[in-house]
Protein backbone atom coordinates (compact mmCIF):
# COMPACT_ATOMS: atom_id res chain seq x y z
CA UNK A 1 0.00 0.00 0.00
CA UNK A 2 1.24 3.44 -1.51
CA UNK A 3 2.29 5.79 1.87
CA UNK A 4 -0.15 9.04 0.87
CA UNK A 5 -3.08 11.72 1.97
CA UNK A 6 -6.40 12.24 0.04
CA UNK A 7 -7.47 15.92 1.08
CA UNK A 8 -9.41 18.43 0.00
CA UNK A 9 -7.63 20.68 -3.02
CA UNK A 10 -6.70 24.24 -1.45
CA UNK A 11 -5.78 27.13 -3.21
CA UNK A 12 -2.27 26.66 -3.16
CA UNK A 13 -2.98 22.86 -5.39
CA UNK A 14 -4.16 24.76 -8.97
CA UNK A 15 -0.79 24.62 -10.58
CA UNK A 16 -0.89 20.27 -9.77
CA UNK A 17 -4.25 20.41 -10.69
CA UNK A 18 -4.14 21.94 -13.80
CA UNK A 19 -0.92 19.82 -14.38
CA UNK A 20 -2.60 16.67 -13.45
CA UNK A 21 -6.06 17.48 -15.84
CA UNK A 22 -3.34 18.14 -18.47
CA UNK A 23 -1.77 14.81 -18.23
CA UNK A 24 -5.61 13.47 -18.09
CA UNK A 25 -6.23 15.13 -21.56
CA UNK A 26 -3.07 13.60 -22.47
CA UNK A 27 -3.96 10.08 -21.73
CA UNK A 28 -7.41 10.71 -23.53
CA UNK A 29 -5.46 12.18 -26.81
CA UNK A 30 -6.92 15.61 -26.06
CA UNK A 31 -4.25 17.46 -24.63
CA UNK A 32 -4.84 20.68 -27.03
CA UNK A 33 -8.10 21.14 -26.08
CA UNK A 34 -7.49 22.34 -22.32
CA UNK A 35 -8.06 25.88 -22.67
CA UNK A 36 -8.43 26.23 -18.42
CA UNK A 37 -5.66 28.36 -16.78
CA UNK A 38 -4.57 28.53 -12.78
CA UNK A 39 -6.30 31.80 -12.74
CA UNK A 40 -9.67 29.94 -13.78
CA UNK A 41 -9.29 27.11 -11.59
CA UNK A 42 -8.16 29.55 -8.38
CA UNK A 43 -11.77 31.81 -9.29
CA UNK A 44 -14.21 29.05 -9.82
CA UNK A 45 -13.11 26.80 -7.14
CA UNK A 46 -12.38 28.80 -4.33
CA UNK A 47 -14.80 31.99 -4.39
CA UNK A 48 -18.11 32.37 -3.20
CA UNK A 49 -19.25 30.29 -5.38
CA UNK A 50 -17.36 27.08 -6.02
CA UNK A 51 -18.44 25.75 -9.63
CA UNK A 52 -16.53 22.59 -8.71
CA UNK A 53 -14.73 20.71 -5.50
CA UNK A 54 -11.57 18.55 -5.82
CA UNK A 55 -9.75 16.06 -3.84
CA UNK A 56 -6.09 15.95 -4.28
CA UNK A 57 -3.71 12.60 -3.67
CA UNK A 58 -0.67 13.50 -1.80
CA UNK A 59 2.90 10.88 -1.54
CA UNK A 60 4.53 11.47 1.66
CA UNK A 61 7.95 13.38 0.79
CA UNK A 62 9.79 10.43 1.76
CA UNK A 63 7.70 8.44 -0.77
CA UNK A 64 8.55 10.55 -3.96
CA UNK A 65 12.12 11.31 -2.45
CA UNK A 66 12.31 7.18 -2.77
CA UNK A 67 10.99 6.64 -6.40
CA UNK A 68 13.63 9.47 -6.93
CA UNK A 69 16.27 7.27 -5.98
CA UNK A 70 14.34 4.21 -7.52
CA UNK A 71 13.93 5.16 -11.21
CA UNK A 72 15.82 7.95 -12.24
CA UNK A 73 14.17 7.62 -15.75
CA UNK A 74 10.86 8.50 -14.62
CA UNK A 75 12.51 12.11 -14.51
CA UNK A 76 9.52 14.26 -15.64
CA UNK A 77 6.92 13.31 -12.66
CA UNK A 78 9.66 13.54 -9.88
CA UNK A 79 9.47 16.74 -7.61
CA UNK A 80 5.43 16.13 -7.69
CA UNK A 81 3.30 15.21 -4.53
CA UNK A 82 0.33 15.71 -5.23
CA UNK A 83 -0.10 12.99 -7.69
CA UNK A 84 -3.70 11.81 -8.27
CA UNK A 85 -7.28 14.14 -8.33
CA UNK A 86 -10.81 14.06 -8.73
CA UNK A 87 -12.40 16.87 -9.26
CA UNK A 88 -16.40 16.91 -9.13
CA UNK A 89 -19.33 19.09 -7.88
CA UNK A 90 -23.21 18.56 -7.47
CA UNK A 91 -26.00 18.09 -10.07
CA UNK A 92 -29.83 17.65 -10.02
CA UNK A 93 -31.77 14.92 -10.98
CA UNK A 94 -35.66 15.85 -11.46
CA UNK A 95 -36.79 12.42 -10.94
CA UNK A 96 -34.36 11.52 -7.73
CA UNK A 97 -33.07 14.69 -6.79
CA UNK A 98 -29.10 15.35 -5.70
CA UNK A 99 -26.05 13.96 -7.93
CA UNK A 100 -22.52 13.67 -7.24
CA UNK A 101 -20.67 14.31 -10.80
CA UNK A 102 -17.69 12.89 -11.12
CA UNK A 103 -15.96 15.08 -13.80
CA UNK A 104 -12.05 14.30 -13.86
CA UNK A 105 -10.02 11.29 -11.78
CA UNK A 106 -7.07 10.76 -12.37
CA UNK A 107 -3.75 9.00 -10.98
CA UNK A 108 -0.38 9.17 -12.22
CA UNK A 109 0.89 6.09 -14.27
CA UNK A 110 3.47 5.05 -11.39
CA UNK A 111 1.29 5.40 -9.00
CA UNK A 112 -1.15 3.43 -10.11
CA UNK A 113 -2.79 -0.22 -8.67
CA UNK A 114 -1.45 0.90 -5.52
CA UNK A 115 -5.19 1.59 -4.27
CA UNK A 116 -4.91 5.06 -4.64
CA UNK A 117 -8.58 5.48 -6.87
CA UNK A 118 -9.84 2.86 -4.67
CA UNK A 119 -9.60 5.20 -1.51
CA UNK A 120 -10.66 8.29 -3.52
CA UNK A 121 -13.52 6.03 -5.28
CA UNK A 122 -14.49 5.71 -1.02
CA UNK A 123 -14.22 8.91 0.10
CA UNK A 124 -16.87 10.32 -3.22
CA UNK A 125 -18.97 7.51 -1.94
CA UNK A 126 -18.80 8.89 1.55
CA UNK A 127 -19.31 12.22 0.35
CA UNK A 128 -22.23 11.19 -1.59
CA UNK A 129 -23.65 9.13 1.01
CA UNK A 130 -23.41 12.29 3.21
CA UNK A 131 -24.58 14.65 1.30
CA UNK A 132 -27.61 12.48 0.60
CA UNK A 133 -27.04 12.14 -3.40
CA UNK A 134 -28.95 9.18 -5.02
CA UNK A 135 -26.16 8.59 -7.47
CA UNK A 136 -22.69 9.50 -9.35
CA UNK A 137 -22.55 10.09 -12.57
CA UNK A 138 -19.77 10.48 -14.71
CA UNK A 139 -18.51 9.68 -19.12
CA UNK A 140 -15.87 7.38 -19.49
CA UNK A 141 -14.80 7.54 -23.11
CA UNK A 142 -15.41 4.26 -25.00
CA UNK A 143 -11.78 3.14 -25.65
CA UNK A 144 -11.19 3.27 -22.20
CA UNK A 145 -11.06 0.31 -21.38
CA UNK A 146 -9.52 -0.34 -18.12
CA UNK A 147 -11.43 3.05 -16.45
CA UNK A 148 -14.72 1.25 -17.73
CA UNK A 149 -13.77 -2.08 -16.20
CA UNK A 150 -12.53 -0.40 -13.03
CA UNK A 151 -16.33 1.56 -12.65
CA UNK A 152 -17.83 -2.12 -13.58
CA UNK A 153 -16.35 -3.95 -10.78
CA UNK A 154 -17.42 -0.86 -8.72
CA UNK A 155 -21.49 -0.85 -9.77
CA UNK A 156 -21.31 1.50 -12.63
CA UNK A 157 -23.92 0.60 -14.90
CA UNK A 158 -23.25 2.13 -18.87
CA UNK A 159 -26.39 4.12 -19.22
CA UNK A 160 -25.49 4.74 -23.26
CA UNK A 161 -25.43 0.71 -23.69
CA UNK A 162 -28.36 0.22 -20.85
CA UNK A 163 -30.59 2.97 -20.93
CA UNK A 164 -29.58 4.55 -24.51
CA UNK A 165 -29.02 8.00 -23.23
CA UNK A 166 -26.80 10.02 -25.70
CA UNK A 167 -24.59 12.85 -24.27
CA UNK A 168 -24.86 16.26 -26.09
CA UNK A 169 -23.67 19.63 -26.07
CA UNK A 170 -24.48 23.02 -27.11
CA UNK A 171 -21.39 25.18 -27.79
CA UNK A 172 -20.84 28.72 -26.95
CA UNK A 173 -21.23 30.04 -30.91
CA UNK A 174 -24.74 28.59 -30.97
CA UNK A 175 -25.51 29.62 -27.44
CA UNK A 176 -24.48 33.10 -28.50
CA UNK A 177 -26.74 33.08 -31.26
CA UNK A 178 -29.62 31.87 -29.17
CA UNK A 179 -29.82 34.33 -27.18
CA UNK A 180 -29.14 36.76 -29.19
CA UNK A 181 -32.44 35.67 -31.25
N1 LIG B 1 -2.50 0.56 -13.41
C1 LIG B 1 -3.83 0.62 -13.26
N2 LIG B 1 -4.54 -0.32 -12.60
C2 LIG B 1 -3.89 -1.34 -12.05
C3 LIG B 1 -2.51 -1.45 -12.17
C4 LIG B 1 -1.81 -0.44 -12.87
N3 LIG B 1 -0.49 -0.47 -13.03
N4 LIG B 1 -2.13 -2.53 -11.51
C5 LIG B 1 -3.22 -3.10 -11.01
N5 LIG B 1 -4.28 -2.41 -11.34
C6 LIG B 1 -5.67 -2.77 -11.00
C7 LIG B 1 -5.79 -2.85 -9.51
O1 LIG B 1 -5.59 -4.17 -9.10
C8 LIG B 1 -7.21 -2.39 -9.27
O2 LIG B 1 -8.12 -3.43 -9.52
P1 LIG B 1 -9.55 -3.53 -8.76
O3 LIG B 1 -10.49 -2.64 -9.54
O4 LIG B 1 -9.91 -4.96 -8.85
O5 LIG B 1 -9.34 -3.02 -7.36
C9 LIG B 1 -7.39 -1.33 -10.29
O6 LIG B 1 -6.58 -1.76 -11.40
C10 LIG B 1 -6.84 0.01 -9.86
O7 LIG B 1 -7.16 0.26 -8.50
P2 LIG B 1 -6.50 1.39 -7.64
O8 LIG B 1 -5.06 1.15 -7.42
O9 LIG B 1 -7.35 1.53 -6.43
O10 LIG B 1 -6.74 2.68 -8.54
P3 LIG B 1 -5.64 3.63 -9.20
O11 LIG B 1 -4.92 4.37 -8.14
O12 LIG B 1 -4.86 2.90 -10.20
O13 LIG B 1 -6.60 4.69 -9.92
C11 LIG B 1 -7.61 5.28 -12.01
C12 LIG B 1 -7.60 4.28 -10.84
C13 LIG B 1 -7.90 6.68 -11.51
C14 LIG B 1 -8.70 4.83 -12.99
C15 LIG B 1 -6.21 5.23 -12.66
O14 LIG B 1 -5.98 3.96 -13.14
C16 LIG B 1 -5.99 6.25 -13.77
O15 LIG B 1 -5.63 7.39 -13.52
N6 LIG B 1 -6.18 5.83 -15.01
C17 LIG B 1 -5.90 6.68 -16.17
C18 LIG B 1 -6.86 7.85 -16.26
C19 LIG B 1 -8.29 7.42 -16.30
O16 LIG B 1 -8.69 6.53 -17.04
N7 LIG B 1 -9.11 8.10 -15.50
C20 LIG B 1 -10.55 7.89 -15.43
C21 LIG B 1 -11.20 8.64 -16.54
S1 LIG B 1 -12.97 8.61 -16.39
C22 LIG B 1 -13.35 9.98 -15.44
O17 LIG B 1 -12.55 10.81 -15.21
C23 LIG B 1 -14.78 10.11 -14.93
Amino acid sequence: MANFILRLAEPKDVSDILRLIKELAKFEEMEEKVMLTEKDLLEDGFGDHPFYHCLVAEVQKEQSTDDKKRSLTKTHHQGYNVIGFAMYYFTYDPWIGKLLYLEDFFVMQEFRGLGIGSRVMKMLSETAVKTRCSSMHFIVAENNKDSIEFYKRRGAADLSSEEGWRLFKIDKEWLLKISAK
